[in-house]
């Protein structure tokens, strides 16, 4: 029997050392160090069986840069245009995607969705749930395909046996955490275990050009589980994300070798599925007939998706000596900044007042640009005037007063315009540079907060 040897791994960045530390000197963390056995197999590498495919063999060769030929890459369509959006078109041959996002959230769900829609043989391997519940949430999601086979398996020898014996066009792990190799002794979900897995699949992927999804869950901190190490393996890293009280879904490109990453995808989970969303503004405004005060429309952006969303404040008298200030989906802090602005260059007080802000739809923005209607649902609240429902915002409030202008703004005029607004408060710095004539929205241009506050109020 091989010589068995244990190690320390660092279950943040996955740096090892032969004994225990408390602090790691590589990422600085303290109490990350975990003990991991491993075999201790020089020979492992030589074992490992080659996964070649006849005829999709790469064989790489020095090639001058200049004569390598850019053909199109021949992506693969997912059926869902959220998803091949923010792959930045489709599935690359060979690539391996990873999609993070907390339990529960999803995952397993898109998954399965585009393993069933999509237009070539599947490969799920399942290594968390077994293939009646598959079937039940299959059931679930409605549509059948023919070329979308399950396996429940942990061991990576035999899911990758049975890959090449199926041939998949595309394979799906659900997890990384729950698979394991038979090549090294630690228990699944360690850090070792989910860099040896990883590599391994990788291997395959890259030796058959088969494209790979991983499923990995997340830790409490938001970070992908398992070393870092696994973000610098994979091309493209996503991230699915939302509150488990609302129904939608952000999918998020965090990395990606073959596109960009500031794109995004919407869904909204409903009981047959996920479903995509084209026009996120529709739904986050639906809730809105009559004028109310303290809620304002900001024209905000999500990567690259012009987005309406509903900001509404609640400005109270404090009952307890030390007013509260709440807030939910934007940053606490930057409303403080923006009650600061209001109270020192407009003179609106609300030192004893109680602050609660709420962005509608449980979506959380970190977009500058949101700042001036969040100004304007504040002003509304406390002085109990309704902002007109036709109107909409987007600016930035600098310390001093003023109005600063945003990034894509016509962008965000034209989504406001399409939506039937009827007036937008805009910095007049963003007044140059398109053509104004081919909206029907009236544009306000101001350059100082109190110029909001005179027209408004
Ligand atoms: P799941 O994909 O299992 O999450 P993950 O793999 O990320 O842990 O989905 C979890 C939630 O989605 C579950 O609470 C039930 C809900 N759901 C629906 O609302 N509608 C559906 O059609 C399906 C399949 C799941
Ligand atoms: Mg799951």
């Amino acid at each position: 029997m091989a010589k068995q040897k244990t190690i320390f791994a660092c279950t943040n960045c996955g740096a090892t050392s032969p004994k225990w530390i408390g602090k790691c000197p590589s990422c600085e963390e303290w109490n990350t160090y975990q003990e991991e056995v491993v075999f201790n197999q020089t020979t492992q590498e030589s074992k490992l069986t080659s996964w070649k495919k006849a005829g999709k063999t790469i064989d790489p060769q020095p090639i001058e840069l200049d004569n390598i030929a850019v053909g199109a890459l021949n992506r693969i369509d997912t059926g869902d245009k959220e998803f091949n959006r923010v792959l930045g078109g489709g599935i690359v041959p060979g690539s391996l995607v990873l999609i993070g996002g907390q339990p529960g959230i999803g995952k397993s769900t898109l998954s399965l969705q585009v393993a069933m829609n999509i237009k070539a043989k599947v490969l799920y391997v399942t290594g968390e749930e077994s293939e009646d519940q598959i079937k039940m949430r299959a059931n679930r999601l409605g549509k059948t395909s023919g070329n979308c086979f399950i396996l429940t398996e942990i061991n990576t020898n035999k899911i990758l046996n049975h890959a090449q014996q199926l041939q998949p066009d595309l394979i799906i792990i659900d997890s990384i955490q729950t698979i394991s190799s038979p090549n090294i002794e630690s228990m699944p979900g360690t850090v070792s275990q989910v860099r040896e897995c990883t590599g391994e699949l990788q291997r395959y992927s890259k030796e058959t050009n088969t494209p790979v999804f991983i499923i990995g869950h997340i830790t409490k901190d938001g970070a992908i589980a398992g070393p870092k190490l696994l973000e610098h393996i994979v091309d493209t890293v996503l991230q699915f994300e939302g509150e488990r009280q609302y129904a939608y879904r952000i999918l998020r490109t965090l990395k990606n070798r073959f596109g960009s990453t500031d794109e995004l995808g919407i869904y909204e989970m409903q009981s047959g599925g996920l479903r995509e969303v084209n026009n996120p503004s529709e739904l986050l405004l639906t809730q809105r007939d009559d004028d109310l005060s303290g809620s304002s429309v900001c024209a905000t952006l999500e990567g690259l998706r012009p987005m309406l969303i509903e900001t509404q404040a609640l400005v109270g008298t404090a009952i307890f000596g030390t007013p509260q200030r709440s807030s939910t989906g934007f940053e606490l802090r930057r409303l403080h900044m923006l009650l600061a602005v209001l109270e020192k260059r407009c003179g609106i007080f609300f030192g004893q007042k109680d602050v609660f802000l709420n962005m509608a739809g449980g979506i959380k923005v970190a977009d500058p640009a949101v700042d001036l209607g969040i100004v304007a649902a504040l002003v509304s609240s406390l002085q109990d005037i309704a902002v007109n429902h036709e109107v909409c915002f987007a600016g930035e409030v600098g310390l001093s007063g003023e109005i600063r202008g945003v990034n894509r703004i016509e962008q965000r005029i034209a989504e406001a315009d399409r939506l039937g607004f009827k007036q937008m408060f805009i910095s007049k710095y963003n007044m140059k540079g398109f053509d104004k004539k081919r909206f029907n929205i009236q544009l306000n241009p101001i350059s100082k907060i109190t110029e909001l506050m005179e027209t408004l109020f």
